[in-house]
């Protein structure tokens, strides 16, 4: 069965991003080496409504009692699920925006993060629903050390990444870009030509 690469992408720069070059590459080397690959691309720097209350009226709602208007309110969520569901391997970028991710980002989270879909809570606690999944976070940053104590954009998309239930998590960082553009991409572009060797 082929498998379907999702690449998300995030950065407000169409141009002169190291995470969409980054993304990019990595996606290329990963569908060279997987037979039949398929790749999806969402980008999502634009940004998604917020959840409001409707919406999650809407989503605690047994999904057989829904109405119409609040079908069409998850509607997006439901093909934002869908297509992640879809995924085998997931490709998404961080560029490190005020020591996070960017709202953009957080938007499809908050969309794509949902109860009975991609998790549910068990007697013995909370259960990601989307197993057997590989992803790849591609982070950028200016000054922040990814990893750091400071680092809330890796840390936090590894953390709800493992909520869903991917725990199969790769991070390639090209951070302290302020510092040292040329040494920081060459680090990661390394980095890459390492994950897709040893890609399955
Ligand atoms: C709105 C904004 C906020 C940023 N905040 C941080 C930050 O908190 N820490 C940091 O190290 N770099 C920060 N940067 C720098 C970016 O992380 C850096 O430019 C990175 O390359 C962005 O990814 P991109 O090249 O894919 O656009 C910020 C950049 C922008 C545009």
């Amino acid at each position: 069965m082929s498998k379907t690469i999702l690449k998300i992408d995030a950065s407000a720069r169409k141009a002169g991003s190291a995470t969409r070059d980054l993304t990019e590459k990595l996606v290329n080397g990963l569908a060279a080496k997987i037979a039949g690959a398929k790749t999806v691309t969402r980008d999502v720097a634009a940004g998604f409504p917020l959840v409001d209350e409707e919406w999650i009226g809407a989503n605690f709602t047994d999904p057989a009692a829904r109405t119409d208007e609040q079908k069409a309110k998850l509607a997006l969520s439901d093909s934002l699920v869908a297509e992640l569901k879809a995924a085998d391997v997931i490709v998404i970028a961080a560029p490190v925006y005020n020591f996070g991710i960017p709202a953009s980002l957080k938007s499809w989270i908050d969309l794509v993060a949902r109860a009975r879909e991609t998790f549910q809570y068990t007697e013995a606690g909370p259960e990601g629903l989307l197993k057997g999944k590989k992803a790849y976070i591609v982070a950028a940053s200016g000054g922040t050390p990814v990893g750091s104590s400071y680092d809330y954009a890796t840390t936090y998309l590894r953390h709800v990444f493992g909520f869903l239930g991917i725990t199969d998590v790769e991070v390639v960082a090209a951070d302290k870009l302020a510092m040292d553009a040329e040494g920081s991409i060459k680090a990661a572009n390394e980095a890459i030509d390492a994950l897709v060797a040893k890609a399955a």
